[in-house]
């Protein structure tokens, strides 16, 4: 299933990745998932968009049976850099992609804060999910202080240069999200002219490592409001959001005013 399945995200307009975060317990995701999944898969239906649900590690299980649709897939929020073995605490990718995942964030703020996570860890991820055919969601992203002092470009570079030989002939199965961490739960997004400034920076970064540029998602705060500017900004090809996809009502309009704008970008 997965490969096919897959292969049809790759070639969806515009993604849309809901990071459910801890928003649910195991009870409330399936029941979140049962209720909506098919109305979700019948809006999204015709507008050649992609959505990925990522609940947390314990409710993945009870919500992969609802992610029938071939527009809907299943994602995880993270994955242990180990393959097996006494790493109390951790999912294997094995597990992962036994239970459905096609997708997984690696190296969000979050994460990379808790779990101190170092570049070698996120580069044995990546690689761990791509041997598994699932594909990684790469988070970056400036802090508010690097914001301010206009070194966003600069942590940027930072953070992708180690891992860019990861991406050399990946065909676009790696995709990176820029998630400015001053953005994310604060009610706030950068400007169309930061965005376009780091879409153009990343893809400057690539150019000699892999051709198309990796696939561009943005999250920080997108909600029913925030897409409307972040629409604007033609090189992101998905969004990623957390508080707002919890909600049915927002990931309507949400998905309505994406499927209005016209897509020339294959993702
Ligand atoms: P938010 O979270 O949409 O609630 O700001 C986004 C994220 O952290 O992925």
């Amino acid at each position: 299933m997965n490969s096919s399945k897959q292969s049809r995200a790759h070639n969806s307009s515009y993604l849309f990745v809901a990071n459910w975060k801890m928003y649910f317990s195991y009870n409330t995701a399936f029941s979140w998932a049962t209720t909506y999944c098919k109305e979700i898969a019948q809006i999204i239906k015709d507008k050649n968009i992609s959505f990925i649900i990522c609940p947390s590690y314990d409710a993945l299980a009870s919500v992969a049976p609802a992610i029938t649709k071939e527009n809907l897939f299943l994602g995880a929020q993270n994955c242990s850099s180990n393959e097996h073995g006494a790493y109390t605490g951790q999912v294997s990718v094995t597990s992962l992609q036994e239970i459905g995942c096609t997708y997984a964030l690696v190296g969000h703020s979050e994460t990379r804060f808790y779990e101190h996570l170092e570049n070698s860890d996120l580069i044995t991820k990546i690689t761990l999910l791509r041997k598994h055919n699932i594909t990684p969601i790469v988070c970056i992203g400036d802090t508010k202080e690097e914001y301010e002092n206009q070194k966003s470009i600069e942590t940027i570079h930072k953070q992708l240069e180690p891992l860019l030989p990861l991406f050399q002939n990946t065909q676009n199965t790696i995709y990176i999200a820029y998630e400015p961490l001053w953005a994310i739960g604060a009610h706030t997004v950068p400007s169309k002219e930061h965005l376009e400034k780091i879409c153009t920076a990343i893809s400057q970064m690539f150019k000699n490592v892999t051709t198309p540029c990796p696939t561009l998602i943005y999250g920080g705060s997108v909600d029913e409001i925030s897409i409307q500017d972040i629409l604007k900004v033609t090189q992101i090809q998905g969004v990623l959001v957390g508080r707002a996809s919890t909600d049915f009502q927002k990931i309507k309009t949400i998905v309505s005013l994406v499927g209005k704008r016209s897509l020339r970008t294959q993702v």
